[in-house]
């Protein structure tokens, strides 16, 4: 969806707020000149906010230029994600509740689990894991729904220096196959079936299916959700709730240099397969605790609410390492907005008494369609900040959020970043800054972007201009490189625009220098906040035997943000009809998993190509968006009459 510049109210703080809160507009300003004149005198200070075992004594030491993009951060320092998150806050808040658990059934009890008893939990998933002969620097994948065991398995990990690999519990088992595969993995962890929506995923029987796949000696060890009867592989499959009666609840956090890897997260990209982004201990740590207090102006106390999946980054760094680290209460929610009702939110935030709560855009337009009676039925009085993530908001959503929500009473932060980033990078702070209904507004402290002209790579200078966005310096949560692929991480990332983070979002500083994010410049699409690459979906479309071509876009949709198009030619022995289309559909969701469902599929007889074969996406977006007038050139394309052809059975929107 895009972001129209022709919004143009502004929302300051009010004046309590900017009082009580930790960053006022001045403080902003001050910090954000030293930690960008700075930058190692500031995190050499702020990077004292977690505990070391070894205290840093080198801060930064960073290079983006292409051949030799190397990204280092307290490099000399040591430390223990899972100490940090749990250990050191156990003699002040031991008994404070930690995680709390929002499961699928409203009726189900939820589950308050202490910060004591998440050290217990932990310790004895990475005493589990040890036995199953995980060690330090081991990949372990975790494909679990939204329960506690979850975390557990992230901080269990951590604990003993093994690196996990969240996958989605929504990908399918060929997708998880793969992801097993990429980081060659000695152990998944799932649970028997997951609910969700008041529906069942049967995870365990995706992971046999990913398995066949795999090596035979990738262990599996199943957490007992639902108690639904699995297969299982004695040697091979391993029951966590039975093995965790005889574990230890004590393990002893594993001394690891901040540069070692904490988690591997596969995700899309412009061109070809998922893409393993890494990230490491200690500048991870230090980037995710101190944006969750920055930006939604977390206080001791209160109870934060991220709605994300732990599958995907926002979760790992706002439902479990930023909110850990900082001894918050962080909430777990299993469900989904709809289930029971659309106000299963708002009853959440009444019933926890949720004060910062964190969701995506996609959620609050589907949300705002049912009415506002689901949102004033319940008491939304302890909700302080707003926050979204993952998509521009349109401002009718922004809107919605603030009144309808925030009673007006909420400011929202609308945060920029991205999985590689791994945190926020541009985003109001509650107390410092006016907000502006689809604006990210100001980068966080460290955080330099710069807007650039696309084609000649020139830094735009100046106000009320608009380009393509990069960093021109490290942070200290900056993915290291891709996983197995450093020279795809230098060409993805720092070659197009040499000296910088590419971003791949195109942005615009308005007239008072806030930033807007205007959508993707490349092809990667963003289907309810789910980050796809085309080219991911196209291959899966041409594995079938009915598939000759396939060439995908994204379009506007009024819920999703953009919906999935595709251009398909068949081979010629078969014949167009909406049985093949309903079942490519599940091909792809077999191939990929739900959130890749095709949304409209046409057939081309041809795709619109240059003389040298290339496909020319530029027309095909245009055409999915029903926008002509605008197709540009079209003089070079070997065949142009395939163009008319795709006109004239262009799919209407349903
Ligand atoms: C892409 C990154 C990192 C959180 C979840 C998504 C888009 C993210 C915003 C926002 C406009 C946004 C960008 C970005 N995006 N947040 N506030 N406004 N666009 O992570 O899956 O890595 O996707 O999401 O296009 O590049 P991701």
């Amino acid at each position: 969806m895009s972001t129209e510049a022709t919004e143009t109210r502004s929302y300051p703080p009010s004046a309590d707020l900017a009082a009580s809160a930790h960053i006022d507009a001045a403080r902003y300003d001050a910090m954000y000149a030293a930690s960008v004149s700075d930058p190692d005198a500031f995190w050499g200070e702020h990077g004292k906010r977690i505990d070391w075992i070894k205290p840093y004594t080198k801060v930064s030491n960073a290079s983006f230029q292409p051949g030799n993009v190397d990204i280092k951060w307290f490099e000399d320092g040591t430390l223990n994600v899972s100490a940090n998150c749990i250990d050191r806050h156990l003699e002040t808040r031991g008994d404070q509740t930690a995680i709390i658990f929002e499961p699928d059934d409203p009726n189900e009890a939820a589950q308050h689990i202490t910060y004591t008893q998440l050290h217990g939990a932990v310790c004895r998933m990475a005493n589990i894991l040890e036995e199953l002969g995980v060690r330090k620097g081991d990949r372990v994948v975790i494909y679990l729904p939204m329960i506690p065991e979850a975390a557990y398995a992230m901080l269990a990990c951590a604990r003993i220096g093994a690196i996990h690999s969240i996958v989605f519990a929504g990908f399918s088992s060929d997708a998880l196959g793969a992801r097993v595969n990429g980081s060659d993995a000695k152990v998944v962890i799932t649970a028997d079936t997951a609910p969700r929506g008041g529906r069942k995923t049967a995870l365990k029987s995706n992971v046999d299916a990913a398995l066949l796949h795999c090596k035979d000696s990738v262990k599996c060890l199943v957490v007992k959700r639902t108690g639904d009867q699995t297969t299982w592989i004695d040697g091979r499959d391993f029951d966590y709730n039975e093995m965790a009666l005889e574990a230890s609840d004590y393990c002893k956090p594993a001394e690891m240099n901040a540069e070692d890897p904490l988690f591997i997260l596969y995700t899309s990209g412009s061109t070809g397969q998922p893409k393993g982004v890494v990230h490491c201990s200690g500048g991870y740590l230090v980037y995710a605790s101190m944006t969750h207090q920055y930006t939604f102006d977390y206080h001791e106390g209160d109870v934060f609410w991220c709605t994300a999946d732990v599958g995907w980054v926002t979760g790992h760094s706002y439902i479990v390492y930023g909110p850990l680290a900082n001894g918050a209460t962080t909430v777990m929610f299993e469900g989904v907005p709809t289930y029971p009702d659309a106000s299963r939110f708002w009853q959440v935030c009444e019933k926890h008494k949720v004060n910062q709560f964190y969701t995506a855009p996609t959620a609050l337009r589907a949300l705002m369609g049912q009415g506002d009676s689901f949102v004033e039925s319940c008491d939304l009085s302890s909700l302080r900040i707003l926050g979204t993530v993952g998509e521009p908001i349109n401002p009718e959503a922004w809107n919605w959020y603030n009144d309808v929500v925030g009673g007006g009473r909420c400011p929202i932060v609308d945060t920029w970043w991205q999985t590689e980033t791994g945190g926020h990078m541009m985003t109001p702070l509650p107390g410092a800054h006016a907000t502006k209904p689809g604006s990210a507004m100001k980068p966080f402290f460290g955080v330099h972007p710069v807007v650039l002209d696309p084609q000649s790579g020139e830094v735009i200078e100046g106000n009320d201009v608009e380009g393509v966005l990069c960093i021109d310096q490290s942070w200290p949560a900056q993915m290291r490189t891709v996983w197995g692929d450093h020279e795809r991480f230098e060409k993805t990332y720092f070659s197009d625009y040499k000296g910088y983070y590419f971003a791949g979002d195109g942005c615009r500083r308005d007239a008072d220098g806030d930033y807007w994010i205007t959508g993707r410049v490349d092809d990667v699409i963003n289907v309810s906040g789910h980050r796809m690459g085309t080219a991911e979906v196209e291959s899966a479309l041409v594995a079938h035997a009915s598939v000759a071509e396939a060439a995908v876009v994204g379009y506007p949709h009024d819920i999703k943000g953009q919906g999935i198009y595709c251009y398909v030619t068949l081979m010629n022995n078969a014949e167009p009809s909406d049985e093949l289309r309903k079942e490519l559909r599940t091909w792809v969701r077999t191939e990929i998993g739900p959130i890749a469902s095709p949304d409209l599929i046409q057939w081309a007889p041809g795709l619109p190509k240059t003389r040298s074969g290339k496909i020319m996406r530029r027309i095909l977006r245009k055409i999915a968006e029903n926008d002509y007038g605008a197709l540009g050139d079209t003089s070079t394309l070997a065949e142009p009459a395939v163009v008319d052809d795709l006109i004239e059975n262009r799919m209407n929107k349903v």
